[in-house]
């Protein structure tokens, strides 16, 4: 897309962490900012931090897994725009919980906003392209941990493995009709994401940022993985990644199984453990 300046960016889970940042990002980057998230509160403080940087910002609020949201978010930035140029579906959360135990409706709503609500967006958009002759750029927000899994977050990673694999074939798919399509690989980022995924786990009153277990060297900022998204917007490329030693630990893993699941034992028996305790009321130490 080479220079930003002027371009349309909707951006998804824009009312918090790494949406709430890029949105910002964008805007300091000269583009005008469609932010998309239910709290519409959060939304109009993104939006006027977005408008202090110079941006025209336009708040949209909506649950993207509503029937619709995809053509009414277009619509609306159409309507607020004139047009659309970039789309970051980045609405996403996440739990803990067995794939056993967690219940088909809470593993079928997850797919539903994680997945197939970015899909949709990014479906219409590059039908909305095409018709038009324009070029654009599709960006999901992926996750590392949509390349390899982890135990007890296998719904997630199955979500997140689902967009990377979508926008791979989509970029092969669209890259006649000049549509970029890139996915994002972030490790841990202190965001609202853990809050959120603790509530959904029944561990209410939680205020972590980051897992207690998270070595720092793997923790970033939401602003780190911004920047990068905007990179990606400046000069498009199929993955972004946020950390190299992370990226060849995927590699790895891809390259030999056997060190993935060796490593997934242990991660599942740490889980375990932990659980164990936190039955006993025992606090969990770093192990
Ligand atoms: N934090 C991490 O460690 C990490 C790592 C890798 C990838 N990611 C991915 O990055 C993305 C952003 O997460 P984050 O870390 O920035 O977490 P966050 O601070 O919790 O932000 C999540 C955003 O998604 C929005 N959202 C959730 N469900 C929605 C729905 N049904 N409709 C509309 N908006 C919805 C939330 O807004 P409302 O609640 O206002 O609707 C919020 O703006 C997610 O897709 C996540 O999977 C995060």
């Amino acid at each position: 897309m080479g220079a930003l300046a002027g371009r349309v960016v909707v951006v998804t889970g824009a009312s918090s962490g790494i949406g709430a940042a890029t949105a910002r990002a964008c805007s300091a980057a000269g583009m005008h900012v469609v932010l998309v998230a239910r709290r519409e509160d959060r939304l109009r403080e993104v939006a006027a931090s977005c408008e202090a940087i110079g941006a025209r910002a336009h708040p949209v609020a909506l649950d993207v897994a509503q029937p619709g949201a995809s053509d009414d978010i277009l619509a609306r930035a159409n309507s607020a725009f004139g047009r659309v140029d970039v789309v970051f579906a980045n609405a996403g959360y996440g739990t803990r919980a067995g794939l056993v135990d967690m219940s088909e409706h809470d593993l079928r709503t997850m797919f539903e906003v994680n997945f197939f609500s970015a899909l949709s967006l990014c479906r219409a958009a590059a039908r909305q392209w095409i018709a038009a002759a324009q070029p654009g750029h599709l960006i999901m927000s992926s996750s590392c941990i949509g390349k390899f899994p982890l135990a007890y977050h296998g719904a997630y990673c199955a979500t997140k493995a689902s967009q990377a694999m979508a926008c791979a074939a989509l970029r092969a798919e669209l890259q006649d009709h000049r549509i970029a399509v890139s996915s994002v690989h972030p490790i841990t980022t202190r965001t609202e994401f853990f809050v959120e995924s603790d509530r959904r786990s029944g561990a209410d009153g939680s205020t972590a940022e980051v897992p207690d277990h998270a070595p720092s060297f793997l923790v970033q900022s939401p602003e780190r993985v911004a920047a990068a998204v905007v990179q990606c917007m400046r000069r498009p490329v199929p993955e972004v990644w946020t950390s190299s030693l992370v990226r060849l630990s995927a590699a790895l893993f891809t390259a030999w199984p056997w060190l993935l699941h060796r490593v997934l034992d242990q991660q599942a028996g740490t889980e375990r453990r932990q659980d164990q305790r936190r039955q006993r009321g025992v606090p969990n130490d770093r192990e």
